[in-house]
């Protein structure tokens, strides 16, 4: 399996210490969390993953590590709850957005258009809203909306059309081939023309932006001073959301901007530490690095 995406990166920038209680919201396969584990001797790890596969392997590859840990299988959108229950306040907080290598390359789970699988994308097994339905069921309208919206994707009002054509479309490759037919010849030549698409779908899916800024929004609220949130995002649209929410609260309101003393109770309570991409080496040697950003801020009263 490949090393994690900006590992190295987000160890340095987390600030780890020996009794750091620290929340990865995106356990996945345990890349990132069993490297914190090892560092938090004294300390806690609580992980969130919604993806059973995900939590029964890290559940495995974490013992082994140490006993200081506790797998949340929730959404992370619900992190403000399940923090607060367990009555702590927290040393940093990791997101690694997006799909895990594995369920992009377990087949069956649908998310990619090389592999031929039943529509799914659902990050939660046990949702009922899954890609057949939105790709089936949603109006013309609706589809180009999330095309556009979540794809960023020039054509999405032919291909919406396309899809709405050629129903029912029970499989990835299915899709694929719809897609194909709804853009010129020249937009199959660069990358792959359902790239754009697929995205769409599965933010719609999982309804990865609101669930993202909300999540992100409370996990600032939860930090102990000195405390820390490293966001790894893979696209721009997650990245615009981190980017706009940590100016919004490490920056003074306009109205104060022009005070000569700002009055400690106006001045933020966050600040952005850096904002960092991975090396070429790590692009190289794992093509998922490419488009990722790592934005770091931290709590300073
Ligand atoms: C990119 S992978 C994380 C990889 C991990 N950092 C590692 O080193 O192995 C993202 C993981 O987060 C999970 N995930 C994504 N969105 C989530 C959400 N809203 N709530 C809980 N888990 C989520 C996915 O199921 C996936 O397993």
């Amino acid at each position: 399996m490949h090393k994690s995406v900006l590992l190295d990166e987000c160890l340095e920038y987390l600030n780890l210490h020996d009794n750091s209680i620290v929340v990865d919201c995106t356990l996945g396969y345990g890349g990132h969390s069993s490297e914190i584990l090892k560092r938090i001797k004294k300390g806690k790890l609580f992980a969130f993953d919604q993806d059973t596969n995900a939590i029964k392997y890290s559940n495995e590859k974490l013992s082994k590590i140490g006993n200081n840990f506790e797998i949340i299988n929730s959404n992370f959108v619900n992190i403000k709850e399940e923090i607060e229950k367990r009555n702590v306040k927290v040393d940093g907080v990791l997101y690694d957005l997006g799909v895990s290598s594995p369920q992009l390359d377990i087949d069956t789970r649908g998310f990619s258009f090389h592999a031929d699988a039943k529509l799914d994308m659902r990050m939660n097994q046990n949702q009922d809203l899954s890609a057949y339905e939105v790709v089936n069921s949603y109006t013309e309208e609706d589809l180009t909306d999330i095309l556009f919206k979540y794809g960023e994707e020039k054509y999405a009002k032919s291909i919406a059309k396309e899809i709405v054509n050629n129903r029912p479309i029970n499989t990835t490759l299915e899709l694929v081939e719809v897609i194909k037919n709804a853009v010129p010849e020249k937009y199959k030549r660069d990358k792959h023309p359902a790239r754009k698409t697929f995205q769409a779908i599965r933010i719609e899916v999982n309804d990865e932006l609101n669930v993202f800024k909300k999540s992100l929004k409370d996990a600032l609220e939860l930090l102990n001073i000195n405390g820390r949130i490293c966001v790894i995002t893979f696209h721009s649209l997650e990245d615009k959301i981190c980017k706009e929410i940590f100016k919004k609260v490490s920056d003074l309101p306009n109205e104060l901007k022009n005070l000569p003393v700002v009055p400690e109770e106006y001045q933020p309570k966050y600040k952005v530490i850096k904002t960092i991409k991975p090396t070429k080496d790590e692009i190289n040697s794992n093509n998922r690095a490419r488009s990722a950003k790592l934005r770091v801020i931290e709590r300073i009263r």
